[in-house]
Order: structure tokens, then sequence, then C-alpha cells
């Protein structure tokens, strides 16, 4: 994201509790504040000594298993976090906002498509504390003339240089490759969905995707006051028997997978509207499942310190 707004010609500042970020990621001549949207003094201060007009909080917990185990923390770092965020937003005059929801904001839906005004019923604390969020995003827009815009992820992957790889994470990706490189056979919770193979439909979006969408909702909630929420997906469902196979196509593994029962929460598909994005932000998702997955697969084999490796040829595992 940082990357993409620099390209744009975007001056940052980058404020982190660094709890998950990794400082060494910012590039020397960004400067980097260290401290918790918890605390309103430090942001306030990082408001005036850097100028700052418009913030994009991207700064959330995204766990939804974790947090079902967690929900105050969950409440207190999303909900509380960015309700100190919009006060000192406020007292400091700063007027525009782009804000990372979630597509969990949906819950389970029986939408084909699933648009912006359909209902949101998150069946997750994670859900619940973007829809909240949300919400006070939009009364304090109301209220104080803010220029905001809430972009609804959805299934988030791939990466755009290996050295910015997530090397953890619950979701499928990481969680098959993670298999894969044990040696061991990915799994697939339920295969009796009511889909073309059984297993779950998802909008699967590549991070570059998502980083051009936030450069073009910074540049829409600085052009003029707005306040919308926005779908951020491909607009395309991928099955996760269909990942799988491309995952195999690309890193020439086996990934026969074994098979277990439904997992508590996961909606049968959940793929997104995006005409309101196109018609609004002027974007459109770009690259395929082929190059999320290719690239996901390059910043998982890279180390930590980003050195990617070869893709390996076939592997043929004895059945
Ligand atoms: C995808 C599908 C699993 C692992 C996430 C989060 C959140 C939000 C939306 C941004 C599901 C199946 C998974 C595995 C599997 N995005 N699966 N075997 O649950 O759609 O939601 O994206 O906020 O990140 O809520 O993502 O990657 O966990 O699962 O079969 O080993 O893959 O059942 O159908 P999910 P996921």
């Amino acid at each position: 994201m940082l990357r993409a707004m620099r390209h744009a010609g975007m001056s940052v500042v980058v404020f982190d509790d660094l709890s998950t970020g990794v400082a060494s990621r910012v590039p020397h001549d960004v400067p980097l504040v260290t401290g918790s949207v918890l605390d309103a003094a430090v942001l306030r201060a990082t408001f005036r000594e850097h100028a700052v007009t418009g913030v994009v909080h991207l700064g959330g917990k995204k766990s939804v298993p974790a947090s079902i185990e967690q929900p105050l923390y969950y409440y207190r770092e999303n909900v509380a976090g960015a309700l100190v965020l919009l006060e000192s937003m406020v007292s400091e005059g700063v007027t525009q906002l782009v804000f990372s929801s979630s597509a969990a904001v949906y819950g389970t839906s029986d939408a084909d498509l699933v648009t912006e005004s359909d209902p949101t019923r998150p069946d997750s604390p994670y859900g619940r504390s973007k829809l909240i969020t949300e919400w006070m995003i939009r009364d304090a827009a109301t209220a104080h003339g803010l220029s905001c815009m809430s972009l609804r992820y959805f299934n988030v992957v791939g990466c755009a240089d290996p050295a910015l790889a997530e090397h953890s994470g619950t979701n499928l990706f990481p969680l098959v490759f993670g298999a894969l490189g044990r040696g061991d056979r990915p799994v697939v919770f339920g295969d009796d969905y009511p889909t073309r193979d059984g297993s779950c439909v998802r909008d699967y979006i590549h991070v570059q995707d998502l980083a051009a969408a936030h450069v073009a909702a910074v540049r829409r909630v600085t052009s003029g006051t707005v306040n919308q929420t926005i779908n951020v997906g491909c607009g395309v469902g991928h099955t996760v028997f269909e990942v799988l196979e491309e995952i195999g196509n690309v890193t020439g593994k086996d990934t026969s997978a074994t098979v277990l029962p439904r997992r508590a929460g996961d909606p049968a598909s959940m793929v997104a509207a995006t005409e309101l994005a196109e018609e609004v932000l002027g974007w459109k998702a770009s690259l395929d499942l082929t190059q999320m997955v290719e690239s996901a697969w390059r910043g998982a084999s890279a180390s930590p310190q980003g050195e990617p490796h070869r893709f390996r040829q076939k592997e043929h595992r004895a059945s």
C-alpha cells in the first residue's frame, strides 16, 4: 500500500504499533511513528508535526478465529482504536479517511454477487468490529464534514514483493503452503456445499489490485466530500478445490486434499458485486488467480529476508 501511494506521488507518514508491522519494511525516507491508535496524544502530535491531511487506516486486527477467542481485545483494538482515531482527526482538522473494512460484515449471504446495499449480518466479533467502525465513520463524516470511504475487502492474497510476504496467517493460501511445505495434505473444510464442486466459493483479490483501489479511494476522498462504502473484490468466485488445482499447477506439487467437516461460520459463497467500485473509483481488479498464486507462492517460498526460491519441478508424492 505504501509503495503504491508513493508511486502515485502521495507523501506518506507511517503510524504503526509494530505489533504485526515490520519497521525494516518502511523505506528510510518515510517517517515512521511508533504508537498505538488508542493513544490520542501521540496521534494528534503526529497529525500536527507532519501536517497530515488524511488517513488510510489499515491498523485493525484481522483474524476471525482470534476475534472469537478474544472479542474484547478485538473491540478495543478495532472499535475503540477507530473511535480515538476519529476523535483525534476531528480535533486536529484532519478531514479525509480511507478505512480498511471487510466482506466479513456481510456474514452469510445467499446472493450470487453481494452488493454494498445487501444486508450486513456479521457472524464474528471481527466482522462486527468492522461494521461498527463503518457506522462510526459514517456518523462522524455527517456530523463533522469528513470525506470518508470504507473499503470492504474480500479475500486478499498474494504479495507485490517476496520481501513483503506475510509468513503467518490462518487463511487458505498460507495454510495450504504450510501443509505442502511439511509434506502434509492440505485440508478442505467441507465438500457438501451447494456449489459447483461442493467446496466454498470466494472472491480472491491480489494485494496489488487492493493497493490500486486504495490509491483510487485516496484520490476520491481528496477530490471532494464523499461518505461511501465500497466492495473491493474481483467479482469472480473460485472454489477451494479450484484454488488447490491452481496451486498444484503453479508449484508442481501434489495438492490432493483431505476433506474435513465444514468450518463453523463459513458461507457457501461470497463474491463481490464490483459495479460501484468501477463507477465511484474508476477501478477494477486486473490480476487473475494464476498471478495471485504465483506471487503468493514466491512470497511463501522466500526466506523472511525475502530471497525467493525458484519454482520447483512437479513433484509426485507416492499415494
Ligand atoms: C477461505 C475458504 C475455508 C483454510 C477471510 C477473513 C477475512 C476477510 C474475508 C478481510 C473458506 C476454506 C481455508 C483451509 C479450507 N477478509 N479453507 N482449508 O474465511 O473466507 O474469510 O476473508 O477482512 O480475512 O474473514 O477466508 O482464507 O480463512 O477461507 O478449506 O486450510 O477456504 O473454509 O471456505 P474466509 P479463509
